[in-house]
């Protein structure tokens, strides 16, 4: 598959099916609440085009030269989002995550650079993320890149 971007040191490409276990990794260190396994399927669902979710969902990968993969973006479109446009789906940031080992060296803006292109070819005007209230790093990453904070929410639940 072609390769979305390449920029010093990495490329960004689209995920393929033996990228799983890497990206299952990945998503367990962003979401740990979830088991490497229980990512895995997750993962394997969504490469094989068999994710469940109406509209369409891809997953990119940063890859360093003889090092393997860095990064990944889970980029989908959702039909609505705080803030924006309700009349035609959205580009969402689903899952943004570098090893620390990577940051710093614009790997997680080409990811997004790339998500947004996709998103573009979608057909979306708008993309958005959210992120949680107390990490200053990742909502200092979307602002750099852009992103304008909409709302602050609070969720809430009672058990019946
Ligand atoms: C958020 C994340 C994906 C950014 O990846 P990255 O490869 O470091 O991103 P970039 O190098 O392209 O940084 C882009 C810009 O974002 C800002 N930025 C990134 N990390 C930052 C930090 N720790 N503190 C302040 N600003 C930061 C900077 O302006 C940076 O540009 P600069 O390095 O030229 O100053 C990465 O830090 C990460 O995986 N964090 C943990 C998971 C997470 O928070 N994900 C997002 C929520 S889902």
């Amino acid at each position: 598959m072609e390769d979305v971007a390449e920029v010093s040191g990495f490329r960004v490409r689209f995920a393929e099916p033996q990228d799983c276990d890497r990206i299952a990794a990945m998503c367990a260190a962003l979401w740990p609440d979830g088991t490497v396994e229980e990512h895995r399927q997750e993962v394997a669902a969504k490469l094989a085009g068999e994710a469940i979710s109406t509209l369409p969902v891809v997953i990119l990968v940063a890859e360093r030269q003889d090092r393997g993969l860095c990064g990944f973006l889970e980029v989908g479109l959702r039909s609505h989002a705080d803030g924006c446009d309700g009349r035609k789906p959205v580009g969402f940031l689903e899952g943004w995550f570098v090893e620390e080992d990577a940051r710093r060296h614009g790997v997680g803006s080409a990811l997004v650079a790339a998500a947004e292109a996709w998103a573009r070819e979608q057909g979306c005007a708008e993309m958005a993320s959210d992120t949680w209230l107390d990490d200053e790093m990742s909502q200092r990453a979307h602002e750099a890149l852009g992103y304008v904070v909409v709302d602050r929410c609070i969720h809430y639940r009672k058990l019946l």
